[in-house]
């Protein structure tokens, strides 16, 4: 049997979703992986662009993703079998839920970075570092350490499985209720003190006044894609996230408040890390390394260090887990849906094979780091499976299924029930949502496809 409406969870409250969302999309992207990005692309402009992407990309494939969702009341597989007819489709679903379990096994390996580095703050070893390179060797050392690297991915992910076990609204709607106000005050406390710093203007404009010779096509997909991974897209978390949403609420709205909280989590992340590492006169395009190796020398060479270094990976670690949980679900929901399975049994089983399968992704630090795949070692594949290839491809064939397949027509009739203002007052807005997922996403996605494939360059020469 089916699980009906009546048995399935659904969130306790409008705001309830709308954090476990934010939840979902805030995480390593934004405070790790968007600061760094945005030194090594040359600032201000790239952001622009940034933003370009968030609002013709990701806001409309987001709203088809938490639609799908609400509509079926299901997980991803489920929701593409009840939706279309054919069979090929739910490949689509089935594509989302290994790529959960994929990045979640490797996002808990850096998630774990973060959860390490707490102890590290609280330790202040930080204070020791006379060079940069200290603290490189020091994040070497640790990371070398298989001991350290599988501890800390087993508690990341004993927490996280803690949370989804305990259920929608219980596990996962508390837990984002409680952590992620906590999380933006953490990280509104943090930028304080960046701006607050001698010498943090350099930082600002680094971010805000854009040079707009930077920009070249390659800073244009690296957004694209960014501006996707941060939103959790393509993988099925939004959709299983709206499938727990009811039909009395407001989609376009939500999907509008996620983006918002999304955005600005970034800036200011971006606006926290950059005034402080300005001020301190250190190099903005340092890369991956940006948090690990660059910010633990920063916080040691500022009044306040030690609190700051303490509340910025712990909120670190809060934005993770928040993510970590929705790739969990993702995985749970299929598996209790589909199969029937006890949410308890979902959640161990899975979460255990999770961290079998984070082993070989948190050794190529160490023991690993020798072993190369197509040149890479095993955590970078695994980064580049799941990032440059199945969430694009996963966005591009849920905004082709919305706009073309399933239709606009029944999309809309959906959209409708809850957002009855919008349609009433502004709808331009729902015909501008059916003119960029119909014309823009599709196209724009399959294009960061191609280029992650290494095909873009040869066929623009093909033809160019
Ligand atoms: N959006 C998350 C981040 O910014 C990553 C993520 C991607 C989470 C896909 C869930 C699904 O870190």
């Amino acid at each position: 049997m089916q699980p009906t409406e009546q048995n399935r969870e659904q969130w306790g409250s409008k705001l309830g979703f709308i954090l476990a969302a934010a939840g979902s999309a805030v995480g390593l992207g934004n405070i790790w992986a968007f600061p760094y990005v945005v030194g090594s692309n040359g600032g201000a402009a790239f952001i622009v662009v940034y933003l370009l992407c968030v609002a013709i990309i990701g806001l409309p494939v987001l709203l088809a993703e938490i639609l799908l969702g609400r509509t079926a009341q299901r997980n991803p597989v489920g929701t593409f079998k009840a939706l279309s007819n054919s069979k090929g489709w739910h490949v689509v679903g089935g594509m989302g839920v290994v790529a959960g379990f994929v990045i979640l096994s490797f996002y808990a390996v850096v998630a774990g970075w973060a959860l390490g580095y707490i102890f590290e703050a609280i330790r202040g070893v930080f204070f020791d570092f006379q060079t940069p390179q200290d603290a490189i060797n020091h994040f070497n050392s640790l990371t070398g350490d298989p001991v350290w690297i599988l501890g800390m991915l087993l508690f990341f992910m004993i927490l996280t499985m803690v949370i989804v076990v305990s259920g929608v609204q219980k596990g996962i709607e508390k837990g984002s209720k409680i952590m992620m106000p906590l999380l933006f005050i953490l990280l509104i406390g943090v930028m304080i003190r960046g701006v607050t710093l001698e010498g943090s203007s350099a930082g600002l404009s680094f971010l805000f006044n854009p040079d707009w010779s930077k920009i070249s096509g390659t800073t244009v997909l690296v957004a694209l894609g960014q501006a996707f991974f941060t939103l959790s897209l393509g993988m099925g978390a939004m959709m299983t996230y709206g499938s727990y949403m009811s039909k009395k609420d407001n989609v376009v709205t939500s999907t509008f408040q996620i983006v918002t909280i999304d955005t600005s989590i970034a800036l200011i992340a971006g606006t926290a890390i950059f005034t402080a590492v300005f001020a301190i006169g250190l190099n903005p395009s340092e890369g991956v390394g940006l948090i690990f190796h660059t910010l633990p020398i920063v916080f040691s060479k500022m009044t306040g260090g030690y609190i700051i270094a303490v509340v910025f990976f712990t909120l670190l670690f809060i934005a993770a887990l928040t993510s970590a949980i929705s790739l969990m679900e993702v995985v749970t929901a299929y598996f209790v849906d589909e199969k029937k399975w006890k949410r308890k049994k979902a959640v161990y089983l899975l979460g255990s094979l999770a961290i079998l399968a984070g082993v070989p992704s948190a050794l190529s630090f160490n023991w690993l780091s020798e072993f190369l795949i197509f040149g890479m070692n095993f955590f970078d594949l695994m980064f580049y499976i799941t990032f440059n290839i199945m969430l694009p491809l996963g966005g591009f064939l849920i905004a082709i299924f919305v706009a073309w397949v399933w239709g606009l027509d029944k999309a809309v009739v959906e959209l409708k029930k809850g957002a009855e203002a919008i349609f009433e007052n502004t709808p331009w807005q729902i015909s501008l949502w059916k003119i960029f997922l119909k014309y823009f996403s599709s196209v724009l996605i399959f294009l960061v496809l191609l280029n992650s494939l290494g095909l873009l360059d040869p066929l623009i020469n093909l033809f160019f």
